[in-house]
């Protein structure tokens, strides 16, 4: 059936889905700074290739060169004896400035980096806005080697830079990913659109290799609630004229409203593009009830095992072995079929419906039209489906500071605090910094240590706050220990700031100083009295041994019967005191009391006016209640 009629149906498939996505498709951007010459210093923009590993999230800086020959790029650089290697080991590395043309973007990219190129910045050949340079449908042998970002210039852009390149200038570039996706909140919602299909080639090897190497990130990420991940699939309808052809009977189910492409687009033999579309709804369904068992990551397993166990090579692509799958991990098969539905019925699939309504685009996403597609922050992401590049690409979508630890390890990014401690606040001697790593870099912020919460800018000044503080570096305040005494300005009473203690004056920060009673005559000025002066206090002895120095009194009394007379009078004291407490309580209460039922009376009174003699009962009811309280 290789005839006409399956040639014109595949023409109208791909119309229907060219009208769709028509002007839709959203050009992705990165930042390209020019730091030197300084005529051409600024921010511009540039495309993301979708091929080649972006660095999202980061940075890359480099010299530009512009290659005396084989400036397209076409040719490997061997052959003309130019390689972009840096000159000396950690030197910056270098960019490649090429013309677009003649070539695929995806050769250029390899001869580039097969010369040691760090980028490619390829130039637009004519005056238009930004495209994606994509790859291309064949020659695609070098694609997955391709692991130099790729990114497309204006013309404008290009030009100015050949020209100061072509006058001898040193050319550097900054190229910038960091604000490449969005990065709203603590969780990255992100959409991968894919296909159950086996036998598509390199691109359905593309995205089991992709599976099978991100899964495990995916569930951990996913069971933290970091991500909210959906998978997604494409489905086509099939233009009502040709509802009863075989081509759609094979390729649709739903009478024609959901289609997938044949596989070996072959329609007498193999699978037909009809069993994808159910074996793509099966991981849907799947999806959706493991979803509402609390466990949405089961999918990556079961992709995974079904691409395994159940491949079309095999002939076993089937219901059964999906059946078979779905059981082994715990799911409710029944609730899988139900949810599939019929596929003979000529009815909508709500869930399929709900697929196709979703590959329009919305907002800044673009139309979904290519297999596989990732949807990051509702962002589609650029490049190389690699399980690096896309956690980087993941880990840029998280609000600065909240990003999980796997977005900080070595693998992925580096630790600016490291050097120089990325130029914050660094207390060295109590091991406290402001500095905190980041995907995207670092912050200065005040840390939190054991508890206490450090303020200040971050880069010059923290200082320990509120409770807790005292006990790390003494709250910043002085502090000091004699014949095994520790003095300290530092008070967990005081929420913040050094106050040096009775006995001591000063700044409380640098120092205290010993005040001499004795010296500045604040205490122990008793007749006949000996000022000693101690540190942070001072001793005081009455000049006559019958006499005892009252501390609390600054004075000297007569040590006969002191202890009785201070004894009675200050149980006297008590007394009277619990007495006279006692009283005041009383009548507190009884005024209260008092005041409470005659104000509660009045308001059951005002309402109940009318009916005399109803007053009385409500009266009693509200009395009782006073006397609870
Ligand atoms: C790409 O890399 C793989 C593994 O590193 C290698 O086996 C393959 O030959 C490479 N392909 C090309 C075209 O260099
Ligand atoms: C998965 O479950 C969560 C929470 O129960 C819900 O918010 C989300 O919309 C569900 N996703 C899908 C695709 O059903
Ligand atoms: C400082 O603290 C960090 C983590 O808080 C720790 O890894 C490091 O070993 C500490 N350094 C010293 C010198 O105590």
């Amino acid at each position: 059936m290789r005839g006409p009629a399956w040639r014109a149906l595949l023409l109208v498939l791909a119309l229907a889905l060219a009208d769709a996505a028509a002007g839709r498709f959203v050009v992705e951007k990165n930042s390209i700074q020019v730091t030197s010459p300084d005529e051409l210093k600024g921010k511009y923009e540039c495309a993301i290739g979708n091929f080649g590993v972006p660095q999202y999230g980061g940075t890359l800086h480099g010299w530009v060169e512009y290659p005396r020959s084989n400036r397209k790029g076409c040719q490997s650089f061997d052959q003309f004896d130019i390689s972009f290697k840096p000159k000396k080991a950690g030197g910056r590395p270098n960019f490649v400035l090429l013309d677009r043309g003649e070539c695929f973007f995806t050769v250029k990219a390899w001869n580039a980096q097969n010369a040691g190129a760090a980028a490619v910045l390829v130039v637009d050949d004519k005056p238009e806005p930004l495209i994606t340079m994509d790859n291309p449908e064949e020659g695609k042998e070098h694609l997955e080697n391709i692991t130099i970002p790729s990114v497309l210039i204006t013309k404008k852009l290009g030009d100015q830079l050949k020209k100061s390149a072509e006058a001898g200038d040193m050319l550097s570039v900054l190229l910038d990913w960091r604000e490449s996706l969005p990065h709203p909140d603590e969780r990255v919602e992100y959409e991968f659109w894919t296909n159950s299909n086996d036998e598509c080639g390199p691109k359905c090897d593309m995205q089991m290799d992709f599976v099978k190497n991100f899964r495990g990130t995916a569930q951990v990420l996913e069971k933290k609630g970091y991500t909210q991940f959906t998978p997604h699939y494409i489905t086509w309808y099939c233009p009502e004229t040709f509802v009863t052809s075989k081509q759609c009977k094979s390729q649709c189910i739903n009478h024609g409203r959901y289609c997938a492409p044949d596989p070996e687009q072959d329609f007498s033999q193999g699978y037909d593009g009809k069993d994808v579309v159910i074996q793509n709804l099966h991981q849907i369904c799947l999806f959706k009830i493991a979803n509402e068992t609390g466990k949405p990551w089961l999918w990556w397993d079961y992709v995974h095992d079904f691409a395994l166990r159940c491949p079309m090579k095999d002939k076993k692509y089937t219901h059964e072995c999906a059946s078979d799958v779905i059981k082994s991990l715990g799911l409710d098969v029944e609730k899988v079929n139900k949810c599939v539905g019929d596929p003979e019925a000529d009815e909508e699939n709500e869930i399929l419906k709900a697929e196709q309504d979703a590959q329009i685009g919305n907002g800044k996403r673009g139309d979904v039209t290519i297999l596989p597609t990732l949807v990051i922050n509702n962002r589609q992401y650029r490049g190389k489906l690699d399980k690096v590049a896309v956690l980087k690409a993941i880990c840029s979508g998280f609000e600065e500071t909240t990003e999980p630890a796997i977005c900080l390890s070595e693998e992925i990014q580096t630790n600016e605090c490291l050097d120089n401690n990325g130029g914050c606040w660094l207390d060295k001697a109590n091991n406290v910094t402001a500095c905190k790593d980041t995907f995207r870099g670092r912050v200065c912020e005040c840390p939190i240590v054991k508890g206490v919460k450090f303020v200040g800018d971050g880069y010059t000044h923290c200082e320990a706050s509120g409770i807790g503080r005292c006990e790390i570096s003494n709250g910043g305040c002085w502090q000091e220990t004699k014949d095994g005494k520790t003095i300290s300005a530092c008070s967990n009473e005081e929420p913040d700031g050094c106050k040096c203690p009775a006995g001591f004056k000063g700044d409380g920060v640098k120092s205290c100083e010993d005040i001499d009673e004795c010296k500045e005559k604040l205490f122990c000025q008793c007749k006949g009295c000996s000022c000693k002066n101690t540190w942070g206090s001072y001793e005081c002895s009455c000049g006559d041994d019958k006499m005892l120095y009252m501390r609390e009194h600054d004075t000297c009394i007569s040590k006969e019967g002191t202890t009785a007379t201070v004894g009675w009078s200050f149980l006297w004291v008590i007394f009277f005191g619990l007495v006279f407490a006692g009283v005041g309580a009383y009548a507190v209460y009884k005024y209260r009391l008092r005041s409470y039922m005659d104000s509660e009376i009045r308001a059951i009174m005002a309402q109940y006016m009318p009916l005399d003699n109803q007053e009385g009962a409500n009266q009693q009811h509200h009395v009782a209640h006073a006397d609870d309280i």
